[in-house]
């Protein structure tokens, strides 16, 4: 009898400290395929950002989480959402633009959905706005790692083994009930902007080397798109341009796959239509939304998202000028017609100095 109490009190204090020790994660890593840092000097980033900057960016502190999490938090932040969702809605019921809003909730997104059970959060991927780092951070809030440094890179990416499902594993009736219970939220920055990350990141700069953008998906865009037939370099802007821009883009989308995620329209990868999303965060106010999406999930004293390097998410017009400088009018134009849905729905300005 003795034996079994003091058993049941070592259990229970284990479990205690457990619980203790899961609640303060901090995750502080920088985000290695979106914002390029190198992955051999992470460690030491980590540590000189952590000497940097103030401590209550970085994680909370066991004694006074509530009151960093409110000092983060723009009081005029709840306004500036509600009116995402206002404006969404609206463009949404517009029967005119339905072509370019509607999208049926198929396998294709619902593979895109990533499901927190533990927490309730359903966050849908939409690459070069740090989705990286949301998967980190709920990779670690599901369980199977303790913090994101243990999370070994192959794995972010492999939805089979880190613990962090696609909504589309689930059967039917399961998909329905976390649909219209968990909380939902996913990231959008300027469509243009984000076209010319997706073009610089897969067929530029490939920093996590995935061979078949240049071998595979290049030789088949330029097979079809390009129109100097002297040029012998690579993937150009301008052949990319006229494949998004084409309205018969699908057959060539069906031969790349799944990789179409990073230039599918917000629309083709969220269905922000049909889903009733809680929080759309956009990139360019992404040091504010992070904070204010963990918060609003009920996260925030969970964890807090990695510094995002200064100047890093500012939409920046010069540079979307220079690589539409040598595109035609009426190609952008093109580009424009198909991207339009993600323009109107998450209150970004029309391009007029590129269209006019
Ligand atoms: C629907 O969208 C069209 C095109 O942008 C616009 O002209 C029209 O005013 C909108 N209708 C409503 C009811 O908002
Ligand atoms: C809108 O959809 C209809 C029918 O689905 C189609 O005939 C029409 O061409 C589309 N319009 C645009 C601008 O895509
Ligand atoms: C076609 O490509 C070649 C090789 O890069 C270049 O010298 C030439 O100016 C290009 N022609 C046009 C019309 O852009
Ligand atoms: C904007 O882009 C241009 C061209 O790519 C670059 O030279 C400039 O430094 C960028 N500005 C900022 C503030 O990042």
């Amino acid at each position: 009898m003795r034996h079994q109490c003091l058993l049941l009190a070592v259990c229970g204090w284990a479990v205690f400290m457990l619980l203790f020790v899961s609640k303060f994660i901090t995750l502080n890593l920088r985000d290695k395929e979106e914002y390029g840092t190198k992955p051999h000097i992470l460690d030491k980033t980590v540590t000189n950002n952590l000497k940097k900057t103030k401590p209550q960016e970085q994680t909370f502190h066991t004694d006074k989480p509530a009151e960093s999490t409110s000092n983060e938090l723009d009081p005029h932040w709840d306004a500036v959402h509600a009116e995402r969702l206002n404006l969404l809605k609206n463009v949404c019921q517009n029967a005119s633009l339905r072509n370019l809003t509607y999208s049926p909730i198929t396998k294709f997104v619902l593979d895109r959905i990533f499901v927190c059970d533990k927490h309730k959060i359903l966050f849908c991927q939409t690459p070069k706005v740090g989705n990286t780092q949301w998967k980190k951070v709920l990779i670690v809030l599901n369980g199977e790692f303790k913090s994101i440094k243990d999370i070994p890179e192959p794995l972010i990416h492999n939805h089979e083994r880190n613990g962090l499902p696609r909504l589309s594993s689930y059967s039917e009736p399961e998909i329905t009930k976390r649909l219209t219970t968990y909380f939902k939220f996913f990231i959008v920055r300027d469509p243009f902007e984000r076209l010319i990350s997706a073009f610089k990141d897969k067929f530029l700069k490939n920093p996590r080397f995935e061979p078949w953008y240049k071998h595979n998906i290049a030789p088949a865009i330029i097979q079809k798109y390009r129109r100097n037939r002297t040029e012998t370099k690579g993937l150009q802007f301008d052949d990319f341009i006229r494949y998004l821009g084409d309205p018969n883009h699908k057959w060539l989308d069906v031969k790349i796959g799944e990789h179409i995620i990073h230039w599918a329209t917000y629309v083709e990868l969220c269905a922000p239509c049909e889903i009733e999303y809680n929080i759309i965060g956009h990139h360019e106010t992404l040091e504010k939304d992070a904070p204010y999406i963990l918060k609003k999930a009920g996260m925030s004293n969970l964890v807090s998202y990695p510094p995002i390097p200064p100047g890093i998410t500012a939409y920046n017009r010069t540079k979307v000028e220079q690589y539409f400088s040598r595109i035609g009018k009426r190609e952008i134009k093109r580009l424009h017609a198909r991207f339009q849905g993600d323009f109107k729905l998450f209150g970004y300005d029309e391009p007029e100095f590129l269209l006019n």
